[in-house]
Formats: C-alpha cells, sequence, structure tokens
C-alpha cells in the first residue's frame, strides 16, 4: 500500500542519504547536461541523490526503467532506461532481460508491460496514475459497440484497460492507428475509446470508422482559434500536435505524430520555433539537444503522468511495493490484442 508523502519521505530517509547534495550534483554533471537548460543546478542538487539510489538500487535489483516521453527531465534523462511513445515502450516490454519494470508512465502502460512480460515483476510507482481515455470504456461498452455494428472489427487504443484490450480484436497506438485499420477486414471499423484520433485515423484511412466517444483531457484543450492565433502572432513557429487533439487542430498543424514522432521531427527538421500541441515536458525533454529551437508555449501538463516522481520510484524500487498484477484470463486475451498490433507493425517495418 502507498503511503502518503510524508511518510515516503520518512522510510526513505532511515535507507538512503537523500539530502541536497552540491557535490555529488557535480559529479553528475554529463547526466546533468542533458537537461541543464531546463532544470536549474539548485534542483540538479535535489534531484542527484535519488537518481544515483535509483540506479544503484536497478543494478542490485536487475531492474529496468521504462520512461514515457511525457516523464519529466529527471527521470526522462536521469533514470530511464529506455524511453519512448506507447508503442516503443510496449514493444521493449517484450525484449528486456530483467527481473523487474518499473513504469515510468500510466497505469495503462504498466498493465500492457505486464501483460507482455507476465513472468516479470511491474511496478507502479504511483497506482493513481491513471487516464482519462482508459477510464472512459468498459469492456461492456466494446460490447455495446459491437452490437450496433454487428460484424466491424474493434481496434482499441492501447490507452485502456486490460479488459477492455481483452474484449477487443487489436490494439492501436498513435503511432500506427491509420495502418492498423487499413488492416482490418471488412468497410467498418470500430474505434475505441478516443473519438478525436478516430476522426483524425478516418480522415486517412479507406475505412468507415465508427467509435466511441472519450478524449484525452490534456489534447481536448487545445482549440483550432488558439492556434490560429498563435500563428498569426508568430508566423515563423511550426505547430506540431498529437492526434489525440481534434481534428480542427490537427487540420491547423504543421505535422501530427505519436509524442516520439513529434520528437522525431523536431529533432530532424530543427525549426526556429515550434509549438509542441501535447504534453508539457516534450518540449523540456529535447531542449538540450536542441539549443537552436525555441519551444513556444503553451503547452498542458497531464495530471496523470505528473504523479510519477523520482521519490516513488525509488520507493517502490526499495519496497517492492505497487506490483501490477492482471488476472491471467484476461490477460492472456489482451496479450492477443497487443501482440497482433506488434506483429503488424512489425510487418508494415513501423
Ligand atoms: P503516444 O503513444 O504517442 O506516446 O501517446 C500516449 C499518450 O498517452 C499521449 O497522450
Ligand atoms: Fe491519458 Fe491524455 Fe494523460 Fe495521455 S495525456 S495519459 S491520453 S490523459
Amino acid at each position: 500500500m502507498m503511503l502518503d508523502q510524508s511518510q515516503v519521505r520518512t522510510a526513505l530517509a532511515s535507507h538512503y542519504d537523500l539530502a541536497p547534495d552540491v557535490d555529488l550534483a557535480a559529479a553528475m554533471q554529463s547526466t546533468y547536461d542533458r537537461m541543464a537548460r531546463v532544470v536549474s543546478p539548485a534542483d540538479w542538487a535535489i534531484y542527484a541523490p535519488y537518481v544515483k539510489a535509483i540506479n544503484d538500487l536497478k543494478r542490485e535489483k536487475n531492474a529496468v526503467i521504462l520512461g514515457h516521453n511525457y516523464m519529466t527531465p529527471e527521470i526522462f534523462h536521469g533514470v530511464s532506461d529506455f524511453v519512448g511513445d506507447s508503442l516503443q515502450l510496449a514493444m521493449k516490454a517484450t525484449e528486456v532481460d530483467a527481473d523487474i519494470i518499473v513504469q515510468g508512465g500510466v497505469h495503462f502502460m504498466a498493465e500492457t508491460s505486464k501483460i507482455l512480460s507476465p513472468d516479470k515483476m511491474v511496478l507502479m510507482p504511483d497506482m493513481d496514475a491513471g487516464c482519462s481515455l482508459a477510464e472512459s470504456i468498459t469492456a461492456a461498452g466494446v460490447e455495446e459497440m459491437r452490437a450496433k455494428y454487428p460484424g466491424a472489427a474493434v481496434v482499441s487504443y492501447v490507452n485502456t484497460t486490460a479488459e477492455v484490450k481483452a474484449a477487443s480484436d487489436i490494439c492501436c497506438t498513435s503511432s500506427n492507428a491509420v495502418q492498423i485499420v487499413d488492416a482490418m477486414e471488412g468497410d467498418t471499423v470500430i474505434m475505441t475509446p478516443d473519438q478525436f484520433l478516430a476522426q483524425n485515423v478516418a480522415n486517412q484511412s479507406r475505412k468507415k470508422v465508427v467509435f466511441w466517444k472519450g478524449s484525452c483531457i490534456v489534447h481536448e484543450l487545445y482549440t483550432a482559434a488558439d492556434l490560429r492565433a498563435y500563428r498569426e502572432m508568430d508566423p515563423e513557429v511550426k505547430i506540431i500536435a498529437h492526434p489525440e487533439c481534434t481534428p480542427e487542430v490537427v487540420a491547423e498543424a504543421d505535422f501530427t505524430g505519436s509524442t516520439s514522432g513529434i520528437l522525431d521531427w523536431v529533432q530532424h527538421h530543427q525549426p526556429k520555433k515550434a509549438m509542441l500541441v501535447t504534453e508539457c515536458s516534450m518540449a523540456a525533454n529535447i531542449a538540450d539537444a536542441l539549443p537552436g529551437v525555441e519551444f513556444a508555449k503553451p503547452c498542458n501538463m497531464c495530471p496523470y503522468m505528473k504523479r510519477i516522481s523520482l521519490e516513488k520510484i525509488l520507493y517502490v524500487l526499495h519496497t517492492l511495493d505497487n506490483q501490477v498484477e492482471v488476472e491471467a484470463g484476461v490477460a492472456a486475451r489482451a496479450r492477443l490484442s497487443v501482440q497482433r498490433m506488434i506483429d503488424v507493425s512489425r510487418q508494415l517495418g513501423l
């Protein structure tokens, strides 16, 4: 059971020296260099003891940390062994040679790792790190859609619970959704749970796409009018959006892609100014590697992703609390949906 923050701090203090440490921070300069533009020296002196303790403990316990692109820079650069978008992290979960996976991300990502690596221990730094999309649909919702559109294949976004994956025919992520939908048999495909991803896919797919009406509380906040106003103020800016945004927002963007697709685009094109229409940590994580790019505000924060902290990562690695479990029958059926997605993605070279 997870304790509150002060209990976690007290529990850790008796095992680790976690006081801010300027000398340790200096000794770990090469790690700091990857985030120096966005993390102050004072903050780095606070983070460094946690980063060291976590990295030592990972070696001791043969653990790896899979860090999503929305993790804050000290987690992304300081302790993650692999970073990426949802598809890349799911694929990595099938390959890592470790006893323990700590998920730097939200709960559905940890469930996906457990589904794909049932023999490994999967730890969630905070069990309440959910996702508005995953919470928007249950397996009964999938059945409701099947009854409404008999015979249509169900493609569920990985941002869903294991039960929903188990009730679906195949999964998709933002980086392969169009290709997965196009690979389905029949004229009509059901997409759950993201209405905006589904509409964006429909605009590029040969299929008729019908959808569940979930949405991401981070990406639905952006409006096309705001982006137009921003571009008018600053015509040089390149606008790069995630496909969880509305189709109107996507239509205003210079490029749309998964979180890794966005990072690759910015790294490849190196625009003078970039507005990443997605979660705030994305720009922060590449700011140091791209000193010539000015990242425009605003951005929106994912309150679920932001529940993950160095302190909670250290706590679960130390205690092995918050182990993610998926009931065997559900896991077996969910694995089929996720594995089908991975197989199609590999075949298509995605
Ligand atoms: P990606 O698959 O693009 O990393 O997206 C995951 C997510 O939750 C975006 O909000
Ligand atoms: Fe879910 Fe949106 Fe947060 Fe991604 S950004 S984890 S889709 S709530």
